[in-house]
């Protein structure tokens, strides 16, 4: 009820004027189904005169408690790889592994979950995929033809392409479920969420922090109200978290992400092309409190990458990542295979849309154990050093 909600932010945060309260309520999503009105962003005046419980860090000290592990390592979310048993083997090792919820269902997500408390008693952390923009209007005659084009992939492996559609990786129910059964940390990668969803996680106590990969990025991530911010700079593997998907990702390594947004006072986590104990050095002397580890982690046992992409990452048959948004509609780093060389520059700005369109040859290349046609995701510093568990990586890692 839209009539409901000035009263309850107003007796909430009693220093917001009649007229913030009804502002920020005309700014919360609406809740009908189905109907989807896009991400607003808080006012200025709301973000830092008037309003600093709604959105600045609150208790911070305490809410960034999770970044003081033994090791300043974390497992990267990572759809698709990441598992319980990958995230609590770091967390175990004194690290901290962050769960990823995309691409989940939201029961599939609580599993992971409980699975993971089951595994460990360290922090629990999960990642979740904004909202994007439906651009399928727009950009249906050129899914359409690249539809038609992966078609000839496609039948190489005895599949069609997928129905591009679109969805919202069920946001509104993931966040829902996290605040009936909070979570330590939440981080939100692919740009902005309606501010209601911070307000509500933070409500019951969770740390919020987003993916950024710029300074201007971050700047609007402080006035949604993070608690944290994570800087993935240009070498990271799998999406870029570039904030609109129509942007054309830029080339700032994690180190001068770290850099760029350092001055703004929040804890900062740096993602990208961490290879050794000297890149995890040089990204907290950078101003980062962690590092977050990706394709490093991948081609662990206790990942769930198939077994052809982890191959690949430890054979030395690939030798080049690119950053193509072929496979999905957004921008990804990926190793160059036959797929990349085939279909780079030719699919439109539509995620997931294009995710789903070439999901079957994926699936069908990955189940032949075929990395031609598979999403190779890989950072920069791709190659893996062998087949170790994650725990092993933690301990090469770690500071000496
Ligand atoms: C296979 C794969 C899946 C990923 N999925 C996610 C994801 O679900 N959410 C997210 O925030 N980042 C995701 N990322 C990006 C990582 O969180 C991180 O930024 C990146 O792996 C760091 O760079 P590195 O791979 O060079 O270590 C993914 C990366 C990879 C390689």
């Amino acid at each position: 009820m839209l009539a409901a909600r000035p009263t309850s932010i107003g007796t909430r945060h009693p220093e917001l004027t009649r007229r913030e309260v009804r502002q920020f309520a005309l700014l919360r999503p609406r809740v009908e189904p189905g109907v989807r009105t896009g991400v607003p962003q808080l006012p200025y005046f709301l973000t830092r005169r008037r309003c600093p419980s709604l959105v600045e860090p609150r208790d911070s000290l305490v809410r960034v408690s999770f970044l003081e592990r033994p090791n300043p390592i974390i497992a990267a979310p990572m759809a698709g790889a990441t598992t319980p048993a990958l995230a609590a083997a770091v967390s175990n090792a004194g690290g901290l592994g962050f769960l990823a919820a995309g691409y989940l269902s939201v029961d599939s997500m609580a599993d992971e979950v409980t699975a993971y408390r089951a595994l460990t008693d360290a922090t629990v952390a999960i990642n979740l995929f904004t909202p994007q923009t439906d651009r399928s209007l727009e950009l249906g005659p050129r899914l359409d033809d690249y539809q038609t084009e992966v078609a000839l992939t496609a039948a190489k492996y005895g599949v069609s392409p997928g129905d591009p559609s679109f969805d919202d990786d069920t946001f509104d129910g993931k966040v829902d479920w996290l605040v009936e059964n909070p979570v330590d940390v939440v981080s939100f990668t692919f740009g902005p969420v309606p501010p209601a969803a911070v307000f509500r996680l933070q409500e019951v106590g969770t740390t919020v922090g987003f993916t950024v990969t710029s300074e201007h990025e971050a700047l609007q991530a402080v006035g949604l109200g993070a608690d944290f911010l994570v800087a993935q700079g240009c070498e990271a593997g799998g999406h870029r978290g570039t904030w609109h998907v129509s942007d054309q990702p830029n080339t700032l390594s994690a180190r001068e992400v770290v850099a760029a947004i350092a001055g703004i006072g929040l804890p900062v986590i740096a993602a990208g092309g961490v290879g050794s104990a000297a890149d995890v050095h040089a990204l907290l002397d950078a101003g980062a409190s962690a590092a977050a580890v990706g394709t490093l982690f991948l081609a662990c046992d206790e990942s769930k990458a198939p077994a052809a992409h982890k191959a690949a990452l430890t054979s030395g048959s690939f030798t080049s990542a690119a950053v193509t948004r072929a496979f999905s509609g957004r921008y990804a780093r990926a190793l160059v295979n036959d797929f990349v060389r085939a279909h780079d520059g030719r699919a439109p700005s539509a995620y997931p849309n294009v995710h789903h369109l070439t999901r079957p040859i994926r699936t069908a290349a990955a189940a032949a154990g075929d990395p031609q046609g598979m999403a190779l995701w890989a950072g920069s510093g791709h190659a893996a050093p062998g087949r170790l568990t994650a725990p092993e990586v933690v301990a090469r890692l770690a500071m000496m």
